[in-house]
């Protein structure tokens, strides 16, 4: 896939000249009449260079070899209509076309069963391709025109899909609706398939928790930034929420799409030790790796987040909860729980190790689970959004 991307890269300027000789304004070719012809063929090969040219397509193409949306192999879980929305170029545009409803509802056949709604056509799943340039500039090749880079595949406001589409993200800066569509988490299930009521995590705190089953992989899903980034989405113990600046002030290209520096920056999306995008006029002036307000905040987030991991693991009484990731060493919001691929050493419900019993969690626990996942899984130490990260992270605490 990837050397077929590169291949067309590479040959692009030879096809460009075929194609510019057959002439893509082939249609005008009735104004040869008034002699004009000969001008449209010209117009449309400079339209071309337009952007066909090492500043443009060629440099953002450099750019983007460096981001994940190329270089990772995600897109693979395409194939399946519940990934196919936010891990494939077809996916994505599919639910885009549709407008497809992040509900769930009611299977008409079997009322004892729902169906999430938020699925990619069959159509859209054979093949899937990676995120390209085509994914999020749908404009593209439709006029030939410099210009075709914008609108972006979409702006809309964005129904989440773990709250069923009943909370929606909407940013005061319409281009972080783009992201938010993939970069949201996902629903927490019963076994009917209808989502649990996530309200009851906090108004029915001491209660058994028994709306879903518990395996290695319960929970939100990876991709939660959306949902700390707009203060929607968390499991709200307790009162005093509010959001930080960044919310109604930044995109999330403003930080992750900055003037290119080392690794990070432009179409890299790596907002990693890049302060490009900090360092604006109304913004920053001295944000740095080694500012004191930033490192503050991360080392009182990173703090916060292990002591609420312990407080959850003491539920184990001497056996972790969570799963410490065999790797790295840190707890990223996995259940510990024996799964026979994905975890084959874990403790719960390992045969190996007798069948021992999860513990049963309160629905408060199951909450403070969850609250863990997006918080982890969020990646930005606090920096998405500062005042909601610290308040959910200090109610919950309290809250178990
Ligand atoms: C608005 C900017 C823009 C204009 C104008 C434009 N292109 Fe493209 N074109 C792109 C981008 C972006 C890509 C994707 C580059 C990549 O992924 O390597 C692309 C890719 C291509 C490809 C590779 C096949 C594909 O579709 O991925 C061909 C062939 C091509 N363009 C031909 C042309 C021709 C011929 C013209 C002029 C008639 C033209 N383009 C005008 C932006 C433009
Ligand atoms: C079509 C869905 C989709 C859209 C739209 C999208 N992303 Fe992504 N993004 C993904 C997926 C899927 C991955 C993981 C890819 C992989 O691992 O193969 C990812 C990865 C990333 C990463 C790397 C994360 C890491 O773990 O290192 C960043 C940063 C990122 N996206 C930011 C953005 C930003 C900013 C936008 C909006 C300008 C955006 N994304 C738009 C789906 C999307
Ligand atoms: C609502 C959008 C969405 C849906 C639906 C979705 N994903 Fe993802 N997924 C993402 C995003 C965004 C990322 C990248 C998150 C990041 O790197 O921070 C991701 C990351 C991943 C990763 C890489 C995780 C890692 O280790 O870095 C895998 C594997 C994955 N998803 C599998 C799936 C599967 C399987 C499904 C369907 C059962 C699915 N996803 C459905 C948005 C989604
Ligand atoms: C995940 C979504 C996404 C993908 C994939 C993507 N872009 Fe963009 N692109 C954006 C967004 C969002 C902006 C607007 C950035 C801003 O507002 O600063 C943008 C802006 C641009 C611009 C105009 C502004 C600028 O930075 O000069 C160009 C040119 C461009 N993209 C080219 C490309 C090319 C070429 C590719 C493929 C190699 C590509 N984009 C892939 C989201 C994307
Ligand atoms: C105020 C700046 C800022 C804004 C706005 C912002 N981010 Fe981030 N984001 C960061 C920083 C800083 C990190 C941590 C990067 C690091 O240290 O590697 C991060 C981390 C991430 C990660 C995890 C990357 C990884 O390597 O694991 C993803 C994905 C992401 N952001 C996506 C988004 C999306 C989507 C939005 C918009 C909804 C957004 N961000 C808005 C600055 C920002």
């Amino acid at each position: 896939m990837k050397k077929l991307f590169r291949f067309l890269t590479l040959f692009l300027p030879a096809v460009m000249l075929a194609w510019a000789c057959e002439g893509p304004m082939g249609p005008a070719g009735a104004d040869g009449k008034d002699g004009a012809d000969g001008k449209d063929g010209a117009d449309a090969n400079e339209t071309c260079k337009l952007c066909h040219n090492s500043t443009v397509v060629d440099a953002k193409v450099i750019e983007y070899e460096h981001s994940l949306h190329f270089a990772g192999e995600a897109f693979e879980e395409g194939t399946r209509n519940n990934c196919a929305p936010c891990h494939s170029h077809q996916g994505f545009l599919d639910v885009v076309k549709n407008n497809t409803p992040a509900t769930i509802t009611q299977n008409p056949a079997d009322p004892t069963k729902y169906i999430n709604n938020y699925v990619a056509s069959a159509s859209a799943l054979a093949l899937p391709g990676p995120i390209s340039c085509f994914t999020c500039h749908t404009s593209l090749h439709k006029n030939y025109a410099a210009t075709d880079f914008f609108p972006l595949a979409t702006t809309a406001a964005v129904p989440m899909t773990m709250w069923a589409g009943a909370k929606t993200a909407n940013f005061a800066k319409t281009s972080s609706n783009l992201c938010a569509k993939c970069h949201q988490p996902r629903p927490v299930t019963a076994s009917s398939g209808a989502v649990i009521d996530y309200a009851k995590l906090v108004t029915e705190p001491a209660a058994t928790y028994n709306m879903s089953s518990i395996s290695y992989r319960t929970g939100v899903h990876y991709g939660v930034q959306a949902a700390i980034a707009s203060g929607t989405g968390g499991i709200e113990f307790g009162t005093g929420y509010s959001n930080s600046a960044h919310v109604a002030a930044t995109s999330c290209s403003d930080c992750h799409m900055a003037t290119p520096s080392g690794l990070s920056g432009g179409h890299s999306f790596v907002a990693t030790n890049n302060f490009n995008g900090c360092n604006t006029t109304g913004c920053h002036s001295s944000m740095s790796g080694t500012n004191a307000s930033l490192t503050a905040i991360k080392t009182e987030i990173s703090a916060k987040l292990e002591e609420l991991a312990a407080k959850i693991n003491a539920i184990g009484s001497g056996h972790d909860i969570l799963q410490k990731d065999p790797i790295d060493g840190q707890y990223h919001g996995y259940f510990d729980i024996y799964d026979a691929s994905a975890n084959p050493t874990g403790y719960w419900k390992n045969p190996a190790n007798g069948n021992p019993a999860l513990p049963a969690l309160t629905n408060a626990q199951f909450g403070a689970i969850l609250n863990f996942q997006l918080l982890v899984r969020d990646g930005s130490s606090g920096v998405h959004n500062y005042a909601y990260t610290k308040k959910l992270l200090e109610n919950t605490i309290a809250a178990i």
